[in-house]
């Protein structure tokens, strides 16, 4: 098949190069030139586990190319995904602005039928309005060009999205035409090969399955949060709690760890959007809006630990940090707790010596060049002349630490930990003031 890719970032590059994989001719479009030459020059312009070796894969063997030719990616496809990024507008509703551009190139300059495939997480009724999107482009010209337009969000992980996208749990497709439903199922027929995964329902169910399944999770790490805190109050552990729960097959052990907060390109402003559309609906969505309270809250956790142990004023205090994506295995920093607790110190007249495996790149682009930021080449660097040492994201690469390295490189033993990485009894017993998330 011959598929476009409207918008190259974590989830048309992922599923463009993944497409390819398969033995489709994809083209990659972006409005973004630098993206487009990063990759044309065999880059990657951002970090996702294994996705270099199947762009380059593919490459080589011709069915991935790259483009910022908004004629020639109309030209190519019969599909046309759409995934270029719906940021939350100020009202916290999904701005769709990107989402009906793209829609507009393709009615603008396409010439014979195409499937449109919104794979953008757009609210409940975006496939209408692609759709009215590309019938007045289509009006404009005078012509009549047969097209449907069909939603199928997409369920990849950042830091796991090759191996997602390779082996989805299900693939939802909303689809109201057999033609377009007769397409996607020999689209994805590659990745289900033993069993049936694809999900077909209407278009808006589709729309609000993918905001449902993003609140759920929020939900349940909103939940732990809370609970974690109630944990420290009563003088009990959440990390027993968890394990406690988790076992109930009912429950399920995913989703459930305590922690500084969530963050990344999704939950928060999926949340946001799901109750923004609530709203328009006349219904307000008690508990989506107390799990994005709840949230927010707990990005101030480790704060309010920092503070209750150091002094409301941190002005000479230097605080070494862990991580500073908002999960591990990438580069992503949008909306991650590092950036509200990073402000936050500084704030209190702090300064900060960073420490992530991928993201100080992308931190450093954020933060520009902020003298109270500073950046280790390792880990234990980041420890030099710190007061404590606060863990945001839980990299592999900090669950086994010396502790008695910690102890003697720190002005003053104490850890601060966002993730609840360790059993509480190892750091101590080197030594350390250890303060995890709803702990004993
Ligand atoms: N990142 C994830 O883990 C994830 C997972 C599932 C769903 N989603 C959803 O997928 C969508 C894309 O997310 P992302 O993280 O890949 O975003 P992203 O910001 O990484 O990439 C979007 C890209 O689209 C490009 N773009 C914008 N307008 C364009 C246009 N008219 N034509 C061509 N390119 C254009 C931008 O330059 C950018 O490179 C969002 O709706 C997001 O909610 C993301």
């Amino acid at each position: 098949m011959k598929i476009t890719v409207v918008g190259t970032g974590y989830v048309g590059l992922v599923s463009g190069a993944c497409l390819a994989e398969v033995g489709n001719d994809v083209l990659c479009l972006d409005l973004n030139p630098e993206k487009i030459r990063v990759l044309k020059e065999g880059g990657i312009p951002i970090h996702e586990p294994g996705l270099d070796q199947v762009v380059a894969r593919n490459v080589v063997a011709g069915r991935l190319h790259f483009t910022t030719d908004i004629e020639e990616a109309v030209r190519f496809g019969t599909v046309q995904f759409i995934a270029v990024g719906t940021p939350p507008d100020e009202d916290g509703s999904a701005d769709l602005q990107y989402v009906i551009s793209a829609a507009r190139n393709i009615g603008r300059l396409m010439t014979d039928y195409k499937v449109v495939i919104d794979k953008s997480t757009v609210p409940v009724g975006t496939a209408d309005k692609v759709r009215a999107a590309i019938t007045e482009e289509l009006a404009k010209r005078g012509v009549e060009v047969p097209f449907s337009v069909v939603s199928n969000p997409e369920f990849l992980k950042e830091g796991a999205a090759v191996e997602d996208f390779m082996r989805p749990d299900r693939i939802v497709v909303g689809a109201e035409d057999e033609q377009a439903i007769n397409l996607m199922r020999a689209l994805y027929a590659p990745f289900q090969r033993n069993h049936e995964k694809l999900v077909i329902m209407d278009v808006r169910s589709a729309e609000l399955t993918k905001y449902a399944a993003n609140a759920m999770l929020a939900t349940r790490i909103s939940f732990m949060n809370e609970l974690a805190v109630l944990a420290e109050k009563l003088g009990a552990d959440i990390e027993h709690v968890r394990q406690g729960i988790g076992s109930d097959p009912r429950i399920g052990w995913h989703f459930l760890y305590a922690g500084c907060g969530y963050g990344g390109s999704c939950f928060p402003k999926d949340v946001k959007a799901l109750i923004r559309t609530a709203a328009e609906a006349g219904q307000g969505l008690k508990v989506l809006q107390a799990v994005e309270d709840a949230n927010d809250a707990q990005k101030m956790v480790l704060v309010d630990k920092i503070r209750a142990r150091f002094g409301e004023d941190l002005s000479g205090r230097r605080f070494a940090v862990w991580g500073l994506a908002f999960k591990p295995n990438t580069d992503d920093m949008r909306e991650a707790p590092s950036r509200v607790i990073i402000d936050e110190l500084f704030r209190r007249g702090a300064t900060v010596s960073a420490y992530d495996p991928v993201a100080m790149t992308e931190t450093r682009r954020i933060f520009g060049d902020e003298p109270r930021l500073s950046y280790a080449t390792r880990p234990m660097e980041a420890l030099r002349d710190a007061d404590a040492l606060v863990i945001i994201t839980e990299w592999k690469e900090f669950r086994s630490p010396d502790f008695s390295e910690i102890r003697a490189a720190l002005k003053q033993p104490v850890v601060f930990d966002g993730r609840n990485m360790y059993d509480p009894d190892l750091p101590r017993n080197a030594g350390l003031e250890y303060f995890g998330i709803g702990r004993k």
